[in-house]
This record gives structure tokens, sequence and C-alpha cells, in this order.
């Protein structure tokens, strides 16, 4: 930390918004009393920027919750709305998308070209077979085909459920199946770390095993050999070449599915989370529009994040295409060919707004303001956050040494299941507070709450929860109601349970403390800890294992595995060989970004009379403290033998 960070920081200051910001804000003043007053009417305003192919006459039906329909009776096409509304606008020109490749190679595409290519695709799904309703798998890296494939899908009324290129070939299968989806999109590679990565064969093995899957359509990206089954694989450039460059939108009810995306839940299954087009649209577009400043003639946006997450699917393309942003698309790593990469783009394209994890920040605070000191970064005029805690020492470095000492930050919280922003300043109206994510965006009702419901006091922990329902909220758990009521309203009935601890403090700002339930959040991303225990114990030489998140200085959290072997492995192969074994056995079963970071092997793991795990305790041994109450233990010492084997 440089010293005048140190001064910052024990000042406990607030940052109120630069004048020459709030001057040039358009963000209505009176957005908070306006949305208080009325969030209802507030959000059919909102929804009402949108192009409907039928107006809808009612907001919200809450009859049945947990289910809630928004603007129902409306009629809508998303796709219409990202990109042919712009061209009709006469904003066919504009640049929808700087995209540049890790190898240095690039791509501009405006919104009349992304038409076509969305239109010639929505005529591709639709002469293969894809209908409304179906699923389509995207197993893809972040090239303007993984965006075309997603907003043809949307225009066609298909369901789309991207799957994130690390993922495995097992986790691509258990995905697919569980959606049952026709058609898979990939490529046959992409560039990471200054290599080919190639894809192709990862799908290849999971659709192996997935007989819902009819084609695999693939898109030439790097070029590497790959195999091809005659009859179901088809080459992306090929099919689309012959296609028809339009395609005439129709509207869909508001309350048909736009996508699912898995995500880790405390069990270990990941949920299919899902969610629908009209409400989905809606608060997208307005987050984008009101947190992040917009102006859509004039800024260049970048969200770091890949499609496959989603902060990618809201905040890259459904948001900012919605209103007509031009953006920063990159494949590769930050760190490729140099650590200056990023730098380098913003420099490059003149970014003037960016999105990022604070893991990210937290890495380059490591390498130094020398890096970013050598680019002109002098186009940034906003800076975001999202996807985990941002430590306020990481939160004033990114505002000094990326933001020039001046520019704005927002601290976003928001979820998969919420799938638009929910708790964050409005950076022309809020003075900021590094590591707070402060307030509910209008028309949001958040609250904290303890065990019982009742609001906490100041500066007390309790659990995050949404007393009302909100537009972009999940409709439910793909093929799972039951597990959707469970999960997010069984806890309080009426409230939606977000699983992550919090606390206001005396200003009635929002701190967000971590989750609550066995959520890792390792960089950002989402583990559950059942499923890589369950990956650990079904590999042969495991008898028994328990996972808990350690923090990390850089990732948030790491995965930190304690495993007992079964005795007649350890005779055969060292301990250092077994711990490589567990760690590659991991990633090959739900991908690299599972990969334990360290494995202790144990003779015994603390459990209470009852059997259960004491993951509380072993988290203790990881971080290296105090063991903390070991009353329940059946046996107290159980814990101590572990600490001192491993300390
Ligand atoms: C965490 C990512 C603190 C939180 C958009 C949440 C955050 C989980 C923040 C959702 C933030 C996200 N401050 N924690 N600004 N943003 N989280 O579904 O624990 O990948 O429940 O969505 O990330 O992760 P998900």
């Amino acid at each position: 930390m440089s010293e005048n960070i140190e001064v910052l920081y024990s000042e406990n200051r607030k940052f109120p918004p630069p004048e020459d910001f709030a001057a040039q804000s358009k963000v209505p003043k009176d957005i908070y009393e306006k949305a208080t007053a009325n969030p209802l009417e507030c959000w059919a305003n909102e929804a009402r920027k949108l192009h409907w192919h039928k107006p809808f006459t009612e907001i919200l039906d809450w009859s049945n919750p947990p289910f809630a329909r928004w603007f129902h009776d409306g009629e809508i096409n998303v796709t219409y709305n990202c990109l042919d509304r712009h061209v009709i606008a006469g904003n066919g020109d504009r640049v929808a998308f700087y995209w540049e490749g890790e190898p240095g190679d690039t791509r501009t595409v405006t919104y009349k070209e992304l038409l076509s290519e969305v239109s010639q695709a929505s005529n591709l799904l639709i002469s293969l077979g894809v209908t409304e309703g179906d699923r389509v798998a995207i197993y893809m890296p972040a090239i303007p085909e993984a965006v075309v494939a997603m907003l043809a899908c949307a225009r066609i009324g298909a369901i789309h459920s991207v799957v994130f290129g690390g993922f495995s070939a097992e986790s691509l299968k258990s995905r697919i199946n569980d959606a049952e989806a026709k058609l898979v999109i990939t490529a046959d590679g992409t560039y990471r770390k200054g290599k080919v990565l190639p894809l192709k064969p990862i799908v290849d093995e999971a659709v192996a095993q997935t007989p819902s899957v009819e084609k695999v359509l693939v898109v030439r990206r790097a070029g590497n050999d790959i195999d091809w089954a005659a009859g179901r694989d088809l080459w992306w450039h090929e099919e689309i070449s012959s296609m028809d460059t339009t395609h005439t939108a129709k509207g869909f009810p508001a309350e048909q599915p736009l996508y699912i995306l898995y995500t880790s839940g405390t069990t270990g299954t990941p949920k299919g989370i899902l969610h629908s087009t009209g409400g989905y649209l809606t608060q997208v577009s307005t987050t984008h529009r009101t947190v992040f400043d917009l102006k859509p003639d004039s800024d260049i946006f970048w969200c770091t994040a890949d499609i496959g997450w989603v902060t990618g699917h809201s905040y890259v393309v459904y948001g900012p295409l919605a209103n007509g942003t031009t953006q920063l698309l990159y494949e590769g790593t930050p760190d490729t060919p140099h650590q200056g990469r990023w730098w380098e783009l913003i420099e490059k394209y003149g970014v003037t707004i960016l999105y990022t994890a604070p893991t990210a920040i937290r890495t380059f605070m490591k390498l130094g303001r020398q890096i970013p000191a050598q680019f002109d970064l002098s186009s940034l005029r906003l800076l975001g956050s999202v996807g985990e805690p941002i430590n306020p020492e990481a939160w004033l470095w990114y505002r000094e040494v990326i933001g020039a000492g001046k520019t704005p930050i927002v601290d976003t919280w928001w979820q998969t299941e919420t799938g638009a922003i929910m708790v964050s300043p409005i950076p022309a109206l809020t003075d900021a507070k590094p590591g707070s994510a402060q307030i509910p965006f209008p028309g949001i009702s958040i609250d904290v709450v303890d065990e019982s419901g009742s609001t906490v006091g100041k500066n007390q922990g309790g659990l995050l929860v949404a007393r009302e329902p909100w537009p972009s909220m999940l409709r439910g758990i793909w093929g799972n109601p039951e597990r959707f009521k469970e999960t997010y309203w069984s806890m309080f009935g009426d409230k939606y349970f977000a699983g992550d601890g919090a606390k206001f403090d005396e200003d009635g700002d929002i701190w967000l403390l971590g989750r609550v339930d066995d959520v890792l959040n390792v960089s950002g991303h989402r583990l559950s800890t059942t499923e890589i225990e369950s990956s650990l114990v079904a590999h042969d030489f495991v008898a028994e294992a328990a996972v808990v998140g350690a923090s990390d200085e850089t990732t948030g959290q790491a995965v930190v595995a304690f495993v007992i072997l079964k005795s007649r492995h350890e005779q055969k192969i060292s301990e250092a060989e077994s711990v490589h074994e567990l760690k590659a056995h991991v990633a090959k079963q739900i991908g690299s970004l599972a990969r334990p970071r360290d494995i202790h092997l144990v003779d015994e793991l603390p459990k209470t009379r009852s059997g259960k795990i004491m993951r509380r305790l072993l988290r203790d041994v990881a971080e290296k403290r105090a063991i903390g109450d070991t009353t329940t233990l059946a046996d107290a010492d159980a814990i101590k033998r572990i600490d001192e084997k491993l300390n």
C-alpha cells in the first residue's frame, strides 16, 4: 500500500462526486424520491423506454409468489431492442464492438453489421430446426460470434445456455443434459496466454454423452486441427454464408424465457438459473444507463467479464446493446504478451468506463503502479467493481492509480439470480465510500435481517434479503421449481434470501460480508464446497474430503481441501503425488477454476457428535489462526491434531 493510500484510508473519507462529473450527468437528481414514492410506476416508465411489439397493461403480477410475472401481457423482442431499433434510429454505423484477439488481430463491428450477422444466424438456427423454447448450449471464447449466437437465440425465442469456456467436458455434459440442448455452438479453439487452447475436443467429449444434441456448429477461430463428426458437425462460416441477411423479429410474450445460466449452489449439482425477457431487459438497460452514467454516443464501455458469466450476459450483451453502447471486447488474458495489456487496450481504444472484478485489481496492485503508469489512461471517467467484496485498499488503489485520483468508482452488488445490479452507488449522486456497495438501486427493496426476519440494528451483521420482487429476478431453476422455493424463499417465506451476509453502517450504507452458505467465491467465480467434495470422493484414492474457502490475498477466497486417503493407496504413491493427482482430478472433473490451491492429507476430520463436518474449524486451520469453539466436536482433540500436523 502506498503512503498516500494509507492517508486516504485512515481518514475514513467519503468521496463526493467530482463537480464536473455531477454537472455532465444526465441521471435525474430526483431518481430516489420518485422510485420510493412509486417503485412500480418507475419500473414501468423504464420498460416503456424499450420497444414493445405489443404494449403491456399490467406491471407486476405477484399473485403466485415466488413466481413473478412482469409486464406479462406485453410482447417484446430482445434482439430488436438491442439492434434493429438503433439501426432504424439512424445509428447503424455506430460501432457496437471493437474486438481485439489475444494475438493482436482486430475487428470492428457496427450495429448495422451486427444486425445483419444476427439475422443470418437466426435464419441458420431456423434452418437447423431450432424453434421457440428450444435450448441451445454455447461454449465459446470472447469473440463476436459468441454475442451473435446469443442474440440469434433470443431473436427467435430459443433459450441459450452459455457455459464458461473454462469448464470441463464433464461440467459441460451435465449442463447440456440438464437443459436437453438440441444444438451446441462452439469454436475450434481460442488464444490463451499466447497459446491455442482447443475447445472443440472438450465439446466432442461432452457430446458423446448428450443424447439431445443433434448438431454442433463450429466457429473457426484458432485454426487448430480438430476431429470432425460428419453429419453432426457444421462449420459456422460455411453454413451462415448462404443465409439471408434479413430476418423479421417478432414479439414474444414478456415472460418468454431468455436464458438458463448454471451457477453453483450448496449442493453438488449446479442450478440452472432461468431468466425471462421483458423485466430482465428493463432492469439491465436501466441499471447500465444509470450506474455507469452512460452516454451512448461518446462512451467506450469495457466490461472485462467473460460472456460465460452473468456479468457478461447483462453488461456485455443485453444491457449495453439495449442502450446502443460502443464496447471493447477482448479475447485474452491481462498479462499476454505483457503485464500492461489491459492498460494498453484502454489507451488504444480510449475506453471511458471500465467494469472489472476486485481480484483483477488486487493482481495489478501486486504487480505495481509502474505498469499502468506507462500508459495514457486519461480517457477513463468511471470505474466499476463486481463479483466479490472490494477491500478499501484495493478500492483506493483503483481510484488513485487507474482513475488518476478523481474517477468515481461504483461497487455493484448483485448475483446470477438477481440478473442485474441491485445495490450500488450512482456516481453522479452518491458520496462514495471505499469498501461499501452502499445503496439499493432506485426501485429495489433491500434489507438486512436476523434469522427471524427482523431488521438488524446498524453495524450488526445479518442476512441480505430483497423484500419485494424486482424486474430481472430469476423466474426459477430450470426443471426444479421446488428447489427454487426451497433455496431462496423457504428461509423467510415472503422475502428473497440472497445467501450473503451484510450490515448497514451508521449512514445506512450496505456492506457485504461474504457468503453465509457453502458457496465459495474464488476470483469472483462461484463454486460449491459440496461439488468439489463430491468430485474428490469420486476419486479412487479418497475416503473422505472436506472443502473450505480460505481467504486469499489475490483471489479473495481459495479452495482448500482436507482429504483422508483410503489406506491401500497410501502405500503405493507418495503424498506429493497423491496431492498432484487429486488437484488434476478436480480440474478435469469441474474445470481448472475449481482446482484446489491446497490439499492437506489428514487422518481424520473434525466432526460433531451427529457426524457433521465442522468446516468452520478447518477454515481456522487453513487460515492459520486460533481454532474457534470446539465444544460441539465429538473428539475435541481431532482438530488440534490436524492443526499440529499442518501449521
Ligand atoms: C458476491 C456476480 C460483495 C456475492 C454478479 C454474491 C459481491 C455473489 C459483489 C454472486 C459485491 C457479487 N460486493 N460481494 N459488489 N458482487 N458479490 O452469481 O457473494 O457470480 O452472492 O454474480 O458474488 O456471484 P454471481
